[in-house]
């Protein structure tokens, strides 16, 4: 009995120190970027402007993350922080689709606060949810300080909690995104974090994505590797003359894209619905993503394929798409375990 409780406690050493070193090994990787990022604030940004300069913001937003819940990376909060502040010049609006209980929105509010650019001391944050609680959500759920929640109720008072420092610089449009449509003129920056349909998808883009400015605008997929969402992969495809990819955030399913021209306006040629794309283009589409993304997001974007046949009801294509990336050990242990909870039911 005591050796088998000896046992189990060496097992939680073992399994402590082996998160420790991860973590650490993580924060240093991080941390590195601090030096180069005085240097660059020093020089009064002139110098030292590396890509991975908002990495050194994961310490502070590891700080930050008791106060402000969210399905977020940290690596993903830091940089919408960074972007805010050193990216935004106040050309345009900041959309925010999907808040959830407000850590994109409050990551960029920090950044907009911080931001030195008089041009920009007027924008807005626009967050958009329907602030619903759902059953999926209770596992992504951190602890919040008004829950917990169940099904329909609202969390809207704890989107308030979060981002109250920040209050006066959020216009929150609080309902269905397909009752919405966009009237405050260009936008700079658009996360989406709602595309949870092929119809939400539709409907983003013929709403929002014309109204992104060329050039300086950006848009961040939160969901890009995201093994529920194939249809994000396949209409940046389809979009990629406009909106091209411009930087991986690590340890995340995010990825940003630059405009790098006008998106054209609602009513275009554009039709995104699911029998708008052929086998061919879905194969290009994938083939393609896998090329360009770093190995990281490759799992996900695999068990997308997956259940883009799953959703389309192609039961044989999706199995044997599965057993093709598992025997060739393509897909990690958490994607075979969530294809095997949604295919296997
Ligand atoms: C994955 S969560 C977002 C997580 C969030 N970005 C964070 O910072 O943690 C997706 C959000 O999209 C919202 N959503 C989904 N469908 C929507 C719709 N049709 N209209 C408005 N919001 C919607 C949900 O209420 C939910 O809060």
């Amino acid at each position: 009995m005591q050796s088998g409780a000896a046992r189990t406690l060496r097992r939680v050493w073992g399994r402590s120190l082996q998160l420790l070193h991860a973590d650490v090994a993580l924060i240093a990787s991080d941390a590195v970027w601090s030096l180069p990022l005085a240097l660059y604030r020093l020089s009064g940004r002139r110098v030292a402007r590396f890509s991975q300069l908002y990495r050194a913001g994961v310490l502070r937003q590891q700080f930050e993350r008791s106060r402000i819940p969210g399905m977020t990376a940290l690596t993903e909060r830091a940089y919408l922080k960074w972007h805010a502040q050193e990216e935004l010049t106040g050309a345009g609006a900041v959309v925010d689709l999907g808040s959830w209980l407000g850590s994109t929105t409050a990551s960029l509010a920090m950044g907009l606060a911080a931001n030195p650019r008089r041009s920009t001391r007027t924008s807005m944050i626009h967050a958009y949810d329907q602030f619903r609680w759902e059953g999926w959500m209770d596992i992504h759920s951190p602890p919040t300080r008004l829950g917990p929640y169940k099904p329909g109720d609202s969390f809207r008072p704890e989107f308030e909690l979060v981002v109250k420092r920040w209050r006066e610089r959020i216009a929150v449009h609080e309902g269905d995104l397909l009752q919405e449509t966009w009237r405050n003129g260009p936008i700079e920056l658009l996360i989406v974090d709602a595309m949870k349909s092929w119809e939400l998808a539709s409907h983003i883009v013929r709403e929002l994505y014309p109204a992104l400015l060329p050039t300086s605008g950006h848009l961040m997929h939160q969901d890009f590797s995201h093994c529920f969402t194939p249809w994000i992969p396949l209409i940046s495809y389809r979009l990629i003359d406009f909106l091209v990819p411009a930087r991986d955030i690590p340890r995340s399913e995010s990825l940003v894209f630059r405009v790098a021209s006008a998106v054209p306006p609602r009513a275009s040629r554009f039709e995104l619905g699911r029998s708008s794309f052929d086998d061919f283009e879905i194969e290009q589409a994938f083939r393609h993503w896998l090329d360009v993304t770093p190995a990281e997001k490759h799992s996900g974007l695999r068990a997308a394929r997956v259940l883009l046949s799953h959703y389309d009801g192609d039961i044989d294509q999706a199995e044997s798409l599965r057993q093709s990336f598992t025997n060739r050990g393509l897909l990690n242990e958490f994607h075979i375990n969530t294809l095997h909870a949604v295919m296997d039911r």
